[in-house]
């Protein structure tokens, strides 16, 4: 999608009318689909927006949780659809963290082959990630993102001040995937975290998060290749999330997970060890356990059963051969764990 799409900017939520009409010149009607607490802190905003601009506004809220993310709520929210008799001229606003983000514009992949979604993340770790690039879906008993498509938003507003109301741990989610940018994108990502997110900063961030992701997605958007570097840390970090039966948010475990790499990438004389050090650094400033806890030889018994295995017995992780610079790699599990237990 167009970089021009993507508007980052305080108090972007009550100017969403705006963007609509340029991307969706003939709507008449919008969805807005959020979850309970951000329904009470923002869909106010939204709604009197659009209701402003002679838009017709139904909202459908979810209750929050991941456990929510599942094909009842799904086909509650896809019948409300129908319901507002929404038209392929119309669309969806997604309004939340990630959940309510890959639900909503699941329900706007399927409904009536593909409506026009509009994505409002309200999480840090959805301005930086699930709202950008088209993965939609939800979980099944099996297991996690087990239905999906993809599906890009025809625009991602991001108001930053809507984070002001996020609880701490949450930030902290978000921070997780933040390390692995840091690692993904360079040196001056690093300085940002030490310095703070405080004001300008976190705009910095985010835009830099974001402008990366596009790029990775508009290059790859299927996965085919490119993009699998953006799972750095997510091959140990979903063993830790499981081993920890999910206690760990998916966030942390990725920290966690990135830095198991980068030790093994400064033991195998890659990475500097002063980057690794920095990033120790951040973890601790913003209060984020990066330490592992679990057997690495148990872990990787778990990765054994991870999608990423290939037929083969191989696996793709992704490796950090310098700050800023990562590549992926295929293994066998034998030389996966030598790797990271070195
Ligand atoms: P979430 O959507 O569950 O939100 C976390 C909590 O924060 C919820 O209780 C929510 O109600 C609350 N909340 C949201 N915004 C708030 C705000 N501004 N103020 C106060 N509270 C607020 O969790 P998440 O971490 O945003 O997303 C996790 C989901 O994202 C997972 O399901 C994961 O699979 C998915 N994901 C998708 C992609 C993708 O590419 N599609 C990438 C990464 C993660
Ligand atoms: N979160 C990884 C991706 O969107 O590809």
């Amino acid at each position: 999608m167009a970089k021009n799409n993507v508007i980052i900017k305080n108090g972007v939520r009550f100017e969403v009318a705006k963007y609509l009409k340029k991307v969706a010149p003939k709507c008449t009607k919008v969805v807005i689909i959020t979850d309970n607490n951000v329904f009470m802190l923002y869909e106010a905003d939204i709604s009197a927006s659009l209701k402003n601009a002679g838009i017709n506004v139904c909202t459908f809220v979810m209750e929050a949780g991941e456990q929510h993310k599942n094909i009842q709520t799904y086909e509650a929210m896809i019948n409300f659809v129908a319901d507002a008799k929404l038209t392929r001229e119309d669309v969806i606003i997604a309004l939340g963290g990630g959940v309510v983000g890959d639900l909503a514009g699941f329900v706007a992949a399927t409904y009536m082959r593909g409506i026009k979604v509009i994505q409002m993340p309200t999480t840090l770790l959805a301005c930086i990630d699930s709202s950008i690039g088209g993965k939609t879906g939800f979980d099944l008993p099996q297991g996690k993102n087990l239905i999906g498509a993809f599906h890009q938003p025809s625009a991602i507003l991001i108001d930053l001040e809507t984070l002001k109301t996020l609880p701490k741990e949450e930030f902290q989610n978000g921070l997780g995937e933040g390390i692995k940018y840091a690692f993904l994108i360079g040196n001056e990502m690093i300085e940002l975290l030490k310095e703070g997110l405080e004001d300008g900063n976190l705009l910095d961030f985010v835009t830099r998060c974001v402008d990366y992701k596009l790029d990775i997605v508009n290059k790859d958007e299927k996965e085919s290749g490119l993009r699998k570097l953006l799972n750095l840390g997510h091959t140990l970090g979903h063993a830790i999330e499981k081993e920890s039966n999910y206690t760990i948010p998916h966030g942390l475990a990725v920290t966690k997970g990135t830095l198991c790499v980068a030790n093994a990438s400064v033991n195998y004389g890659k990475l500097q060890k002063q980057a690794y050090l920095d990033a120790i650094e951040i973890c601790k400033k913003y209060d984020l356990d990066y330490t592992i806890s679990y057997d690495i030889k148990s872990l990787i018994k778990n990765i054994q059963m991870d999608k990423k295995m290939h037929a083969d017995g191989d696996i793709s992780f992704v490796d950090i051969e310098d700050l800023g610079k990562c590549v992926i790699r295929t293994v066998s599990i034998k030389e996966l764990e030598e790797y990271l237990t070195k």
